[in-house]
């Protein structure tokens, strides 16, 4: 995948440059190019905002430069070119988005400052991305998010298996893991973990993530797709936690 940014500060980046997404980048399955804007620019002073129409706070991105580098990272890349508007206003993202990013060809993120984009400048993209209701002071954090989520979601970069039982990848939420020391700070691992016994190890992680889901997130569970062994599995739990309840 060719990820290209477009950003007035591509110093800020450099939690792109570690771990597994510089794995990714190292081994060829993410190639990650950062574009400034101010380089696509007529002027001395390079500008590339200016007063809103209408008066009022803040400076608005002005379209040409954007335009200008949204033009120049797709010129290779024969239409795969896929570009994401970052904004407070967008869609929510979540693993399905990670999901659907991660297939991909060229991805194109444009990052925000100041009081925004021009609005004209949202007819270039195919989608707006929120990642929360809150508000950022630009695009680059957003975009590093987004991408740490889509990248180690393309075969090769981590394990398929893990990235399968991550929280959200079946609506469920991950169940808890342990490592040494056996006991710390007074709490135990659970005895089924050390037991070696695979297919009961197996059946405990099921109902922990089913039980964890139910408990913190039960809006997740409204639109999972259970099997009918995970049916089961949640009509136990839903039983155990009323009787829980009901012992106060
Ligand atoms: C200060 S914000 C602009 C906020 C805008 N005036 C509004 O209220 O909708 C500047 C830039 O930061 C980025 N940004 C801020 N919060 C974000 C969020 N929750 N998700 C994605 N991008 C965000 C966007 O690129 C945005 O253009």
């Amino acid at each position: 995948m060719i990820i290209s940014i477009i950003t007035l500060f591509p110093e800020v980046f450099t939690y792109l440059d570690f771990s597994i997404i510089q794995r990714a980048r190292n081994k060829g399955i993410a190639e990650i190019n950062l574009v400034n804007p101010r380089d696509f620019t007529g002027d001395k002073h390079r500008t590339v905002d200016d007063m809103p129409y209408g008066g009022g706070r803040g400076m608005v991105l002005k379209p040409e430069p954007i335009y200008k580098a949204i033009n120049h990272v797709k010129q290779d890349e024969r239409g795969e070119s896929f570009v994401i508007l970052t904004s407070p206003q967008g869609i929510l993202f979540d693993q399905s988005i990670a999901r659907e990013l991660s297939l991909k060809k060229h991805l194109v993120f444009l990052c925000g400052h100041y009081e925004g984009f021009d609005e004209r400048i949202s007819n270039a993209a195919d989608m707006e991305i929120s990642i929360g209701d809150y508000v950022l002071t630009g695009g680059e954090l957003p975009t590093q998010v987004i991408i740490d989520a889509v990248v180690r979601l393309i075969p090769g970069v981590i394990e398929q298996e893990s990235a399968e039982k991550d929280s959200f990848s079946n609506s469920l939420l991950d169940y808890p893991h342990y490592t040494r020391p056996q006991e710390f700070e007074g709490t135990k691992v659970p005895d089924v973990l050390l037991s070696g016994h695979h297919a009961k190890i197996e059946e405990w992680r099921k109902k922990e993530a089913i039980k964890r889901t139910l408990v913190r997130r039960p809006d997740l569970l409204e639109k999972a797709h259970l099997t009918e062994e995970e049916k089961k599995i949640l009509e136990e739990v839903l039983i155990e936690e009323m009787r829980i309840m009901e012992d106060g």
